[in-house]
């Protein structure tokens, strides 16, 4: 009987945040307007939006959908599931999100909250969204808006004073259709491409 148990609480705790935290998001103030009736509950026929779980990996899909704009380079599983455990350890702070076809058990798309902690605005939280994705075949859906909005609810809802994102020139035009405005110059040093 232990073992059973013990056992059901390794694939709860797989996600990398509780999945209760999603369903706990209210949207009705959004002024973004999704088409089609998508929804954070409803993404699409057969679709479902969940925290990222270390499953995924074992899938291979997630780090495929990652390729998308080729960011991943070469990883090795243990990096990857050793990178995960971090994040989920490090309270609070990461929310990787994901959407699954459901019939394909693919991971279609994927977005990132990170949480960065502050003493300015009396201690506030500042929410960054980053790595959004959705799967070639899977966009002009609305799954990115969704993404997004998601991202700025959530953000929301774990006490952020605000949300921000960065990206190129040619992504503006869909960031500004679910809200986001060019505030100030993004400037950057890199140490590797
Ligand atoms: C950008 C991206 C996330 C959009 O995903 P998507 O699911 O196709 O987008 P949606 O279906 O939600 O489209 C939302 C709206 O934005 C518009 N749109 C989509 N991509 C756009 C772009 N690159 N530029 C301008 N508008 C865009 C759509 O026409 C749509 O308009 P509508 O709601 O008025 O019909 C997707 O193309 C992608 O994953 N690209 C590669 C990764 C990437 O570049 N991510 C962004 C990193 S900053």
């Amino acid at each position: 009987m232990l073992h059973v148990i013990i056992i059901l609480i390794q694939v709860e705790n797989n996600y990398l945040f509780d999945p209760n935290l999603l369903e706990e998001i209210c949207m009705n103030e959004t002024t973004t307007y999704l088409k089609g009736g998508v929804s954070l509950s409803n993404p699409g026929e057969g679709l479902k939006l969940r925290p990222l779980s270390a499953d995924d990996f074992a899938k291979g899909c997630y780090l495929d959908l990652l390729k998308q704009p080729n960011l991943v380079g070469q990883i090795f599983t243990e990096t990857i599931l050793s990178r995960f455990n971090l994040m989920k350890s490090t309270p609070s702070t990461y929310f990787i999100f994901v959407i699954e076809d459901l019939e394909k058990q693919k991971i279609v798309a994927s977005a990132t909250v990170v949480v960065e902690r502050k003493f300015i605005h009396e201690c506030s939280s500042r929410g960054r969204i980053e790595d959004v994705v959705v799967d070639e075949g899977y966009r002009g859906l609305q799954l990115g808006k969704l993404l997004v909005v998601v991202g700025e609810f959530l953000s929301k809802k774990l006490g952020c004073y605000k949300t921000s994102l960065e990206c190129s020139d040619g992504k503006v035009e869909f960031y500004e259709k679910v809200g986001f405005k060019i505030d100030g110059k993004h400037m950057v040093k890199r140490f590797s491409s």
